[in-house]
């Protein structure tokens, strides 16, 4: 880190949008966990919320302008000792002047002195974020090493709905964080450029309109390989089965319910996607009758018999009948081992049964791994090759996985 201690030094640049109030969600979550955080408003910011609120929540004098302080050289000063610039919510007026190298405040002065990593996370209304002229500047942008995270979908600030809104405010620091944590990193924005499809969660099939046949699956792992990507640059896509998990900064969430409505969700994706995780737990089989109403209990007390089908298999269906050449396809296997057979033996036939280029294996023996936050696995490929993740949370192994997914998805 560069000077201030060990405490990690982020600037949190904020300008004038309505979402601005939940950039002090933002700060508070950095200044919690420790971070020193320096806020820089723009002008605009101010009027929607004032430096005394920034300066409360930062324990620090908050300044818009290069005029203050000017022995210190502030508008060098905070941008070169910065480990990480963050410029939330980020307006269209902020990538504009951004793009085109403008100097006319504290903040866009900070931006160009920086040396650091930049994270954008633009919040606006549909049509200014869908403006050629912002497309134009957010690919500057990211051609240059920023990353500019795309807007979430959902209610705007009138009675409207779109592309535009503000992420959860813990989901652009999860990504911050990630971003900082991967700061040495020899490209950290290695997925640029890339369509990353991935499925989390668990299907449900219906019996009825009340009940269903499900699994265990939280969905933290498949969310944490979304976000993950996300802050390697990626464009991606989330297929969610069930999850009630916030969605992830950046990244496009398609809820879905059935193995079907999965199959569907990412068939659809995948011709225009690099990658496809698989980290959902589809139901392998689904009940053949569907009631339209309630089942009722029987008078005689018997007892219903279900009968039913199996489900596609959607991974080894895209491994063996590849949408696009040279799309990377990787898939979850939850083991317990049997007589005989270890973890690896079954989960070795699996990969090569299913035809995907990387397995993930958990041994899920005593139901270790569902809803916890850390998990343990062995990434297998296709030529043999066993990478051992050791125990550690769901993110390090989401980008294990990115970065077995990089190596093969090579320069093309
Ligand atoms: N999968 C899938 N479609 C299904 C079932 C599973 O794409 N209908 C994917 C999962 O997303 C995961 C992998 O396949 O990536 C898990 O393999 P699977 O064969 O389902 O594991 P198990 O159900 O444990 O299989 P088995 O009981 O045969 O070991």
């Amino acid at each position: 880190m560069s000077g201030g201690g060990d405490r990690p030094r982020v600037v949190l640049g904020v300008t004038g949008g309505i979402a601005v109030y939940k950039a002090c969600e933002l700060l508070r979550l950095f200044t919690e966990s420790g971070h020193d955080v320096t806020v820089v408003p723009t002008a605009a910011a101010l009027e929607f919320v004032g430096a005394p609120t920034w300066a409360a929540l930062s324990g620090k004098p908050v300044a818009a302008d290069v005029w203050h302080d000017v022995h210190e050289v502030p508008h060098v000063r905070i941008g070169r000792s910065a480990d990480l610039v963050v410029v939330a919510p980020a307006t269209a007026d902020v990538l504009a002047r951004a793009a085109h190298g403008l100097a006319g405040d504290l903040l866009t002065n900070t931006l160009l002195t920086a040396g650091c990593p930049i994270v954008f996370a633009p919040a606006m209304h549909t049509e200014m974020w869908e403006h050629a002229a912002t497309q134009d500047n957010v690919a500057t942008l990211r051609r240059r090493g920023a990353l500019v995270l795309e807007p979430a979908e959902g209610r705007l600030t009138g009675a409207d709905t779109g592309k535009g809104r503000f992420p959860d405010p813990a989901e652009v620091f999860a990504v911050a964080r990630d971003v900082l944590d991967r700061s040495g990193a020899a490209n950290l924005l290695d997925l640029s450029g890339r369509h990353v499809v991935v499925s989390a969660g668990g299907t449900r099939e219906f019996l009825d309109p009340v009940r269903f046949l499900g699994n265990r699956s939280s969905g933290l792992q498949g969310y944490a390989l979304a976000r993950t990507a996300a802050s390697r640059g990626a464009e991606v896509t989330l297929v969610a089965a069930n999850v009630s998990l916030p969605d992830p900064a950046g990244v496009k969430v398609v809820p879905v319910q059935t193995t079907a409505e999965l199959r569907d969700a990412v068939r659809s994706s995948a011709p225009v996607a690099d990658a496809v995780v698989m980290a959902a737990a589809p139901a392998d089989y689904r009940p053949t009758e569907v009631s339209g109403t309630k089942m009722k209990k029987a008078d005689d007390g018997s007892a219903p018999v279900l009968r039913l089908a199996q489900n596609p298999d959607i991974l080894a269906e895209l491994a063996h009948d590849r949408p696009r050449a040279g799309l990377v396809v990787v898939g979850f296997a939850a083991e317990t081992g049997e007589r005989g057979r270890s973890v690896l033996d079954l989960a070795t036939a699996k990969l090569a049964r299913k035809g995907c280029d990387l397995l993930v294996v958990n041994d899920v023996s005593g139901g270790r791994v569902f809803g916890s936050p850390d998990n343990e696995a062995v990434v297998l490929d296709s030529a043999g090759g066993r990478t051992p993740v050791p125990r550690g949370t769901k993110s390090a192994l989401a980008h294990v996985v990115w970065d077995r997914v990089v190596a093969l998805l090579g320069d093309g």
